[in-house]
């Protein structure tokens, strides 16, 4: 049995299809969605992302504006072109690229994104939403993006959510908590894994969803898949042959029954979510 390979390029080309066709409707009425990423240093792997955030936004009419602060500015500094942006009525969502450098508290730094400009989610007013919603027509405005695009790439294989046993491995705040909450929402029976679960695949092997965000090559071996189930692996690590994921692909295509590939599974999600709230938040702060 060979798995279905969730092709995430094609899911989101239609996604930003339609967002396309959305900020031409916009613009007719005046509007023009603009998007402020801040880079803060020269870190080369948050480059290349913000670099592409930039494009995808050129490729559907949003404008973006690059902010690009030395890697040493203090953090009242930060806070302080923050603030401007907020009160920037061009500007329509902030993006905080992640990591920042470390003299910075980035809890701190993301509590000055206005929560109306949040369009990452990770304000803690959104997140703290995020939590509250006990169902799916009680999340906030803005989720993280990565979450959100898991959840689009789990739809687009028909597999009904609830009742399923989910299993997320990996509990960053960026993806595997807000993945989660979402999951729970969508009335998934959730249980979470990180790097001191014991027994990692006797859990892994229950899960008719398995999420994986851990940020270990390969960890996930097809022996720790359940046959058929759908397997979204949100894992980027460089290694000298090349980009691969938090799961064994070659392994798990023989097991799972739907499974996403990297490059070309959640990535492209992730920019298209950033995408999507972007033109809601302008489409909003219109009044329209
Ligand atoms: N770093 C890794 N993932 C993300 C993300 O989704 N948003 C931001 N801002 N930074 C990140």
């Amino acid at each position: 049995m060979g798995a279905k390979i969730i092709d995430g390029k094609q899911v989101a080309a239609s996604i930003r299809q339609r967002l396309k066709e959305e900020v031409a409707e916009l613009a007719k009425k005046g509007v023009t969605p603009g998007l402020a990423t801040v880079l803060v240093g020269e870190d080369p792997a948050s480059q290349v992302y913000v670099r592409m955030k930039e494009k995808a936004c050129g490729e559907i009419g949003i404008i973006s504006k690059g902010i690009r602060p030395p890697a040493d500015i203090p953090q009242e500094e930060l806070i302080a072109q923050l603030e401007e942006l907020n009160r920037d009525p061009a500007i329509h969502g902030i993006l905080v690229q992640l990591p920042l450098p470390k003299h910075l508290n980035t809890a701190e730094v993301l509590k000055h994104v206005s929560p109306e400009k949040d369009v990452d989610g990770f304000h803690p007013l959104n997140l703290g939403k995020l939590l509250s919603a006990k169902y799916w027509d009680e999340l906030p405005k803005f989720v993280p993006c990565t979450p959100a695009g898991v959840i689009k790439l789990i739809d687009s294989t028909g597999v009904e959510i609830e009742g399923k046993q989910a299993v997320v491995v990996g509990r960053s705040i960026i993806v595997g908590k807000p993945v989660a909450m979402l999951l729970l929402a969508r009335q998934a029976t959730v249980t979470m894994c990180h790097s001191r679960t014991k027994d990692l695949g006797a859990v892994t092997r229950e899960a008719d969803i398995l999420v994986v965000a851990a940020g270990v090559p390969r960890l996930i071996k097809g022996e720790m898949i359940k046959p058929g189930a759908v397997v979204i692996d949100v894992g980027v690590n460089r290694l000298e042959e090349g980009l691969v994921g938090d799961v064994d692909f070659d392994q798990a295509k023989e097991v799972a029954g739907y499974l996403t590939p990297v490059p070309g599974g959640v990535g492209p999600m992730t920019i298209t979510m950033l995408l999507a709230n972007t033109v809601r938040a302008a489409r909003e702060a219109a009044g329209l």
